[in-house]
């Protein structure tokens, strides 16, 4: 099985905004970040780990030793046993949640992929990878009556049930300051702007001032 075949298997029925065009688009993102850095001789492995980086994910996967297993034997075929070390290492500290609690020190790599994957959760795509997310949770749109969570920790963001805009401020507004390259800032940045102004519109329409 090639790479690509398993991610497309392992991501196929996915609702949640993790199926195989996010897995694409982040590859897409950290090759663009990676040349912009100065890491074009590491592209394949960045790519690579961007392009896996969901697929032992709990919130795709739900058996993720055997998960892990699986990208293990697949990255194999093509990767020496340090790169694909590399590429775990990667994968198992990058996520918003995982690094709540602590910080993880990625590699540069790491870090260009970390970015790349945060990248796609803001924007347009990210509005709307957030609304089918909370879509395939049942989770509610908007209650104004519920405010946004002040101290995340892993635990409670991953088993919290509070609406879709919240996450807005929980996390999502929050990644433009936590980005780890120049390149990756000035695109969060503008995303950034484009989620306020949506932020905005939603408010006054809600309200009925428009
Ligand atoms: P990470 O993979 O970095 O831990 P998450 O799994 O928290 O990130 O989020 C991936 C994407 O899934 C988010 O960017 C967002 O679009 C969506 N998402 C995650 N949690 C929520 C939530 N509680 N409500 C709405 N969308 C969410
Ligand atoms: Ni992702």
């Amino acid at each position: 099985m090639t790479i690509q075949e398993f991610v497309e298997e392992t991501l196929r029925n996915d609702c949640s905004g993790h199926d195989k065009f996010h897995a694409e688009r982040v590859a897409k993102l950290a090759a663009q970040l990676a040349e912009q850095e100065g890491l074009e001789n590491e592209q394949n492995l960045i790519q690579t780990a961007a392009y896996v980086h969901d697929v032992i994910d709990i919130k795709v996967v739900s058996d993720v030793d055997e998960a892990k297993q699986a990208l293990n034997d697949v990255l194999s075929q093509s990767f020496t046993s340090e790169d694909v070390n590399h590429i775990f290492e990667i994968i198992e500290h990058l996520s918003y949640s995982k690094n709540l609690d602590q910080q993880y020190v990625l590699s540069k790599e790491g870090q260009v992929v970390q970015d790349a994957d945060r990248i796609d959760a803001l924007g347009a795509i990210g509005i709307a990878r957030t609304f089918a997310f909370g879509g395939a949770n049942q989770r509610t749109m908007y209650d104004p009556t519920i405010k946004p969570q002040k101290e995340l920790t892993q635990a409670s963001y991953q088993k919290y049930e509070g609406t879709t805009i919240n996450h807005f401020y929980e996390k999502l507004l929050k990644l433009e300051s936590m980005m780890n390259t120049q390149s990756g800032k000035r695109i969060a940045h503008e995303r950034t702007l484009y989620m306020r102004q949506f932020l905005d519109e939603f408010y006054k329409e809600w309200d009925g001032q428009k």
